[in-house]
């Protein structure tokens, strides 16, 4: 595995600035894009809790709005290194497929589960069906 250590930084470093008042799960996500850059974002929660969003989708759409479409490597950083949801699943299949995918125990940061989207989302829909 490369050394993604300032990948992992930017996730934890990232997570410090999540808003969870209603769960307190407090997430970090870093992209790495393929010019070198770490794109980051946390968690934003709602009083109207649907309306919540999670760390990997606001690291996701921040790069994409900043004009980042390629990805070497996504950071989730959270208490015990818990998976994308499944929505943010699916973003990542359509926005960062060929990405390695880091899950950090922000405990234990030293030991990231590495996967990939196609093991988290298997047969995923990527649009190409529509006309
Ligand atoms: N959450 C994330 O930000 N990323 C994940 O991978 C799992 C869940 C957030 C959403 C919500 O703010 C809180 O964690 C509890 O579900």
């Amino acid at each position: 595995m490369p050394d993604h250590s300032q990948l992992i930084s930017a996730a934890l470093e990232a997570r410090k600035q999540s808003i969870a008042t209603y769960s307190k799960f407090h997430v970090g996500a870093a992209l790495l894009t393929n010019e070198g850059q770490i794109i980051s974002g946390a968690n934003i929660e709602s009083a109207s809790y649907g309306l919540s969003c999670c760390a990997e989708r606001v690291a996701l759409f921040k790069a994409l709005t900043d004009g980042h479409h390629k990805f070497h490597a996504l950071a989730v950083a959270s208490p015990g290194g818990a998976a994308p949801c499944g929505a943010c699943r699916q973003l990542i299949a359509e926005y960062a497929a060929d990405t390695e995918i880091l899950l950090i125990d922000s405990d234990a940061p030293k030991n990231p589960k590495s996967t990939r989207i196609n093991e988290l989302l298997p047969n995923s829909f990527t649009g190409e069906d529509l006309q």
